[in-house]
């Protein structure tokens, strides 16, 4: 059991395991080093970063459902420079993954920020949202046009050398159509899925319970849909994806890998469990080693055979 190989190769970018902290609810991964040293984890990847801080949406932003959650957080964040000066000093010195997740409100901006996160040492890759439901002025808005998700996706892959990961939306009717025009136009990677949109009402005030009305649904109630869309994301394109949604068990994270993802990332169970990351870590050598196998990479899309 000990000696199980669960390293991967992420579209360029190595990772020693393959559980990786999920945008948003990873912090700038810092913090988990109060549960666990973050070395322990194939990588984390940092909440979307814009040039500018923003405040995000109003609260009330988040609301608890059934198995799972709905945020409309709308990106709030530190900024590229706070980012750079606070966090990566101390993120250089980890010895795991850094993966920068990015946003813009145009095509430029996107590619700015491609360049500017790109060029900072420490950073292992980035990983474009595309796909955020709850602002107006940027993600979603790529995310569910195929034409302008392969414009963005181009103009950030000329912007950068470094491995280039897109997030692709849920809320869209083919979502192999968008991860064709992703891996066309040059990205390394897919990160499947981001949330999915939905709404609350809170019956006694007679409105929606989320400030901005509807907001992001995640959890392990939308892990059918997630590994659904990994399944079929993996019969169109070659490039690697990682599989988000729902992952609470290391049994999640094979399902995953045989659905076709190289990775996963978890998300919302790490406000549940702030250990799960490293958890799912420890779990995995004994699940892997009752199926029969010594290499998770042995694994991967394994259940296509049919
Ligand atoms: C509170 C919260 C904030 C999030 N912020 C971001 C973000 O800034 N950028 C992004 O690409 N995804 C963001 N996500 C989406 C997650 O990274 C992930 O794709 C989604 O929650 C599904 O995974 P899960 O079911 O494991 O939570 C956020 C999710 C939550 C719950």
């Amino acid at each position: 059991m000990g000696n199980v190989n669960l390293s991967v190769n992420f579209g360029g970018v190595p990772l020693k395991n393959p559980i990786v902290g999920a945008s948003g609810t990873f912090g700038y991964g810092i913090m988990y080093n109060r549960f666990y040293d973050l070395e322990e984890i194939g990588g984390f990847v940092t909440k979307g970063l814009s040039n500018f801080p923003r405040a995000g949406n109003k609260p009330p932003r988040i609301f608890e459902t059934a198995s799972g959650m709905l945020n409309a957080i709308g990106l709030q964040n530190i900024g590229f420079e706070k980012f750079v000066k606070d966090k990566m000093p101390v993120l250089r010195g980890v010895n795991t993954a850094v993966i920068a997740n990015f946003f813009g409100a145009t095509v430029e901006e996107y590619a700015q920020m491609a360049e500017k996160l790109g060029n900072v040492d420490g950073v292992a890759a980035l990983e474009m949202n595309i796909s955020c439901p709850n602002i107006k002025e940027g993600g979603i808005a790529f995310g569910s046009d195929v034409k302008l998700t392969g414009t963005v996706v181009k103009a950030c892959r000329k912007a950068t050398t470094k491995p280039l990961i897109v997030k692709l939306s849920p809320n869209v009717g083919d979502i192999t159509e968008f991860a064709k025009a992703c891996e066309a136009n040059g990205a390394d990677g897919l990160s499947v899925i981001n949330t999915i949109v939905g709404m609350a009402i809170d019956i006694r005030k007679r409105e929606p319970a989320l400030s901005n009305v509807t907001g992001g649904l995640s959890g392990p109630a939308i892990k059918p849909i997630a590994l659904r869309m990994v399944w079929q994301c993996y019969k169109s394109v070659k490039i690697p994806i990682f599989g988000i949604g729902g992952v609470v068990s290391a049994e999640d994270v094979v399902e995953f890998i045989m659905a076709g993802a190289t990775a996963v990332q978890v998300g919302s169970m790490n406000f549940v469990d702030p250990y799960i990351c490293k958890r799912l870590k420890d779990e995995l050598p004994e699940v892997l080693s009752d199926l029969g196998v010594q290499d998770i990479n042995e694994i991967i899309g394994a259940a296509h055979s049919l």
